[in-house]
């Protein structure tokens, strides 16, 4: 498996870009070839709050990471080491010194990667007979699916998440930081957010939870467990 860093490449040009002089864009982007059997030994200290299954919990405190793209995985962790994304809780385990440098990190995403999917994640409180999730289902259409992808499968070149799969508590609070500009997104996105009528934002919220995920990127039950870490 190879894993192409855009995220990094993007930590780069950001570093460089507050030098005084202007910076040409740089046109390469990083390679790692990860190692999976590294990946797991680092994901030991990780696996103490998302759980070893990669999981996260159903009140949506640590997030699910399985399935999640590796880009996006990526430029989280960055995001977290510098201070961008604020996460007091985590930002010491991602540091140089703690966990190491880009090696490092591609290899504990490439491990994450390796991980099936919560086959029973937190879902919102209306079920897709609802009107209110039919309402949700036109505002994903009309408002979010142009990134986040028809089926909120995410693009991992872009970066942008999967949301298929991802607690709705969890969701829910991410989208809410965003709304009270607590957490940097794409502006287009953060404007979306705070346009959006509290109705509007809880139903929209509500339907990406049940996004369905496809069933070969779950695990076959919800007693399964991670046996690296039995
Ligand atoms: C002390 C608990 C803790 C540890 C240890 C920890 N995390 Fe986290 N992590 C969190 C919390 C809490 C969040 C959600 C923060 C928020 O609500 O914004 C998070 C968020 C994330 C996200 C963002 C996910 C998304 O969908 O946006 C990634 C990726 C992540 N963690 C990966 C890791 C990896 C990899 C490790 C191990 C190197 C790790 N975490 C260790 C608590 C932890
Ligand atoms: C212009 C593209 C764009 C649009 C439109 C957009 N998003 Fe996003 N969204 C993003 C990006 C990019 C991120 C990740 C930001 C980052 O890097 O931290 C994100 C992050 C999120 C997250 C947090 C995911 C996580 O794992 O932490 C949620 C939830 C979310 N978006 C929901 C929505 C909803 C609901 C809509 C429609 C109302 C929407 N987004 C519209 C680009 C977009």
């Amino acid at each position: 498996m190879k894993i192409t860093c855009y995220s990094c490449l993007i930590a780069i040009v950001l570093s460089l870009s507050t030098a005084a002089t202007a910076v040409e864009p740089i046109r390469v982007v990083l390679e790692f070839v990860p190692d999976i059997d590294n990946g797991r030994r680092s994901f030991d200290i990780c696996a103490r709050c998302h759980l070893p299954e990669a999981w996260g919990n159903y009140d949506g405190t640590y997030p699910q990471l399985a399935g999640q793209h590796v880009n996006v995985l990526m430029k989280q962790l960055l995001d977290i080491r510098s201070g961008r994304r604020v996460n007091p809780s985590m930002q010491p385990f991602v540091q140089e010194r703690t966990i190491g440098g880009y090696q490092n990190i591609s290899d504990v995403v490439a491990y994450i990667s390796t991980l099936p999917m919560n086959p029973a994640h937190r879902r919102g409180p209306w079920p897709p007979e609802s009107a209110e999730y039919r309402e949700g289902s036109e505002l994903y259409s009309r408002h979010c699916a142009s990134c986040h992808g028809p089926d909120g499968e995410g693009n991992n070149e872009l970066s942008y998440p999967r949301l298929q799969g991802q607690h709705y508590s969890y969701m829910s609070r991410q989208a809410r930081l965003v709304r009270n500009n607590m957490r940097q997104v794409k502006p287009s996105m953060a404007a979306l957010l705070v346009a959006l009528s509290a109705e509007e934002f809880d139903k929209v919220l509500n339907y990406v939870s049940y996004l369905p995920v496809p069933q070969a990127d779950l695990a076959p039950s919800t007693a399964w467990r991670n046996p690296d870490f039995q």
